[in-house]
């Protein structure tokens, strides 16, 4: 029964709300869709804990993606020994870099009364999930060899089956309780997603990629531009 809560409403639900929730504030509060900077505040160990943190917890999601959407594939590439080993010990580095930066953050926003002053419960709660997850992520990467592989016949699966809204929680059921946290841990920042500055990520100035390039031009008569410079 609670792996039926836990692994198969609780992923809808979170689902849901994000979009549900999501959508609301875009449109009641669009310019809300911030992480809110502090960096006015304190610019040295935000440097380095969110851009450290940043680079390590794409790339980990990124190989969870893409062993998600191209399963076959990634099965090839962790089928010769010494690729899964070198993803492996990848993973392991990233998911240590990824405690660390999170760690460094969120002693920053103790250590600093300004920050501190600005970081709001929701923050902490955010802070606090995303290190649980990171420190789950990396216990099973270590204790529960070669994810990089079982995760094909158990994550991907499952996760296939939520999204073709016919959830089979037999393919992950069995698996450790630990495990199983992690899976969930997913879902709950899915579910934290729309209240918190977790939003920003859908504000990622990607269209700057294939955007124009900017053209500034005057927009005076030639001779009030002479005035102007002089
Ligand atoms: C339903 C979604 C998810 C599933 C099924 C999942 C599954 C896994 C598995 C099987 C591993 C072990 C990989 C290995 O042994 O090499 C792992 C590792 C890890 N996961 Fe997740 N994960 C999910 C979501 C997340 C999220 C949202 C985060 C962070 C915000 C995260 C962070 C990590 C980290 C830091 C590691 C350790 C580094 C690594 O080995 O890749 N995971 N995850």
């Amino acid at each position: 029964m609670s792996d039926i809560m836990l692994l198969a409403v609780f992923p809808y639900l979170a689902v849901m709300t994000a979009l549900g929730v999501g959508i609301y504030r875009y449109l009641n509060d669009r310019f809300s869709y911030s992480s809110l900077s502090s960096q006015f505040l304190e610019a040295r160990a935000l440097f380095w804990g969110s851009v450290s943190w940043h680079y390590a917890i794409l790339l980990i999601l990124s190989a969870h993606i893409l062993a998600l959407l191209f399963p076959s594939k990634w099965a090839a590439l962790v089928g010769e020994p010494v690729r899964r080993y070198v993803l492996e010990i990848s993973g392991l580095g990233l998911a240590i870099v990824a405690v660390g930066a999170l760690i460094i953050l969120i002693a920053r926003r103790l250590t600093n009364r300004r920050v501190f002053m600005l970081t709001s419960k929701m923050d902490w709660l955010l802070l606090l999930v995303l290190l649980l997850q990171v420190l789950l992520g990396f216990y099973l990467a270590l204790v529960y060899r070669w994810g990089s592989v079982w995760y094909l016949h158990t994550a991907v699966p499952w996760i296939a089956s939520l999204f073709w809204l016919k959830p089979q929680i037999e393919f992950v059921s069995h698996l450790p309780l630990l495990v199983k946290l992690h899976f969930a841990g997913a879902f709950l920042l899915v579910f934290l997603f729309p209240f918190s500055r977790l939003v920003h990520f859908v504000t990622v100035p990607l269209g700057y990629l294939w955007r124009p390039y900017q053209l500034v031009i005057w927009n005076r008569h030639p001779l009030n531009r002479k005035e102007m410079l002089r």
